[in-house]
């Protein structure tokens, strides 16, 4: 349990799924989460486009929970520290994307947001064993990044389950964060494979009552973990 009472899991509704031109009121459904999550794409590092830092800044100005931000973006060397600043509590670049992900992390950390790394599904995770200290988060994608409402990959759960393996050995601290595919029949799996952070777009977005479909995600994923 946390100090305020919630399981140790976290659930993160992502924006992608929301209405983009009532975003005010799609965030006001949504208050029960621990996180937004917002997914940001520049059409380049995937074939999608989504918003930049103006529409971040806005939505860190109207949203009831704080910001968990996912870069999907080519150069976050030069483009992460943006986010980090207008006061995203976390910032999540990939790893196949970052030319220095380590001295990144860094910068992301000095500026006060917790710094993440993200890898697609073919990316190996045996590099970030050394590095768990250096990252507050990982996200292992369960499905190919760019778009919302895809099936989730089971075939990822191996290598989060290595991860989380790691992080007990090693008594790291560090979140672990699933991102694709999460709903009512998935998420029990991926929090058996060690994931403790949930992002969840189509699943409660998609749902008549999204605080609702938060409450029993988390309770899913709290009975497995
Ligand atoms: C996909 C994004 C996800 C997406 C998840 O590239 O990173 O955050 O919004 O959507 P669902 O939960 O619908 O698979
Ligand atoms: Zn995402």
């Amino acid at each position: 349990m946390q100090p305020d009472g919630k399981p140790g899991v976290r659930i993160n509704p992502s924006i992608l799924a929301a209405d983009f031109v009532n975003m005010q009121a799609e965030l006001a459904r949504i208050d029960g989460a621990d996180f937004v999550h917002v997914d940001v794409m520049d059409n380049h590092f995937v074939p999608n486009l989504t918003f930049g830092p103006q529409m971040v800044e806005r939505v860190q100005a109207t949203s009831p929970v704080p910001l968990d931000v996912h870069l999907m973006i080519t150069n976050p060397d030069r483009w992460a520290p943006g986010y980090a600043e207008l006061g995203a509590a976390s910032v999540t670049f990939h790893l196949e994307a970052a030319k220095e992900p380590v001295a990144l992390a860094r910068r992301l950390r000095a500026i006060g947001a917790r710094a993440g790394v993200a890898v697609k599904p073919a990316t190996p995770v045996d590099g970030l064993f050394d590095l768990l200290d250096d990252f507050d988060q990982i996200l292992v994608m369960t499905v190919e990044p760019g778009f919302g409402g895809q099936s989730f990959m089971p075939e990822t759960m191996p290598k989060l389950r290595r991860l989380a393996a790691e992080a007990r050995t090693r008594g790291s601290s560090v979140w672990l964060q699933v991102d694709g595919g999460i709903g009512e029949s998935t998420i029990a799996q991926a929090a058996e494979a060690g994931a403790d952070t949930f992002v969840a777009g189509s699943a409660v977005f998609g749902a008549d009552d999204p605080d609702a479909a938060i409450t029993r995600l988390r309770d899913l994923a709290a009975h497995r973990h």
